[in-house]
């Protein structure tokens, strides 16, 4: 079968809310609106950074936020704006790289989850990530951004191979961690077509003290760091961590 190698997301785009589909956004949708709480912020607009296919931005949505998406992935958006569309909710989504947020409007929080920042290879590139969120982010806004832990890729993700299908595609994905770097590999096929598609992805999987050296150099202030979806300080065994910068 002819298999064709395709930019990350683009193609999984069509069965990311599929793979996805035990992620819990009405849950992270609170989570987030917590955080914010705590911090004391009351934000009048909200962008999602590497909003993906819009679920995050829809629940938000319904939680009343002003809320605004974007992602460096034209595929992922188009499905954020079908979904939105279908919904008559009016969410705009922007086609942006986390590296370059020009002509974005200023906003009150700005948010960044799902392992999004791991995509950025370097340290170097959270750093410009960091200057162009600041730019956007109006005084005593908020930036909150999730990391992947190393724990969460030995975890899950050494060596880990499983198998999927829905309607009219069937995927296998292999997933490995080496030297810091979690790769996702997803050969796709799609029956309509008998094509065969491969993904591969890769991040970068920082400590978090790279993080916290990181930011600290950074226009930011962190304010908090809690482990996983609750409000304790994370451990290196956190499977997940959500980081409050503020301006
Ligand atoms: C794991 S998905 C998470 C999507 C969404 N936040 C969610 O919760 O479902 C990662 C997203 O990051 C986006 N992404 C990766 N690198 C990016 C970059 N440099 N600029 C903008 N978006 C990027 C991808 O296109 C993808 O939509």
């Amino acid at each position: 079968m002819p298999t064709t190698e395709a930019t990350p997301y683009s193609r999984l785009a069509t069965i990311y809310d599929h793979v996805m589909r035990h992620v819990d956004y009405v849950h992270w949708a609170h989570y987030v609106s917590s955080l914010l709480a705590r911090h004391k912020v009351k934000p009048n607009r909200v962008l999602d950074l590497a909003c993906g296919t819009g679920s995050l931005a829809i629940q938000l949505y319904r939680q009343k936020f002003d809320v605004m998406g974007a992602d460096g992935c034209r595929e992922m958006l188009d499905m954020a704006i079908e979904k939105a569309r279908k919904l008559r909710y009016p969410i705009p989504f922007y086609h942006r790289n986390l590296l370059d947020l020009s002509d974005l409007p200023p906003c009150d929080a700005v948010l960044c989850l799902y392992d999004s920042i791991n995509y950025l290879m370097s340290l170097e590139m959270i750093a410009s990530a960091l200057e162009e969120v600041h730019r956007i982010v109006n005084l005593n806004g908020v930036f909150v951004v999730d990391i992947c832990t190393e724990s969460n890729s030995r975890q899950y993700f050494s060596n880990m191979q499983s198998e999927d299908s829905g309607d009219g595609f069937s995927y296998r994905r292999h997933s490995y961690y080496e030297k810091g770097v979690q790769y996702n590999k997803f050969d796709i096929h799609f029956e309509d077509t008998d094509e065969v598609v491969k993904e591969v992805h890769q991040q970068r999987i920082y400590s978090l003290s790279a993080i916290e050296e990181i930011v600290d150099k950074s226009p930011f202030d962190i304010v908090g760091a809690y482990g996983g979806f609750g409000y304790a300080p994370p451990t290196e065994f956190s499977d997940r961590v959500h980081f409050v910068l503020k301006k």
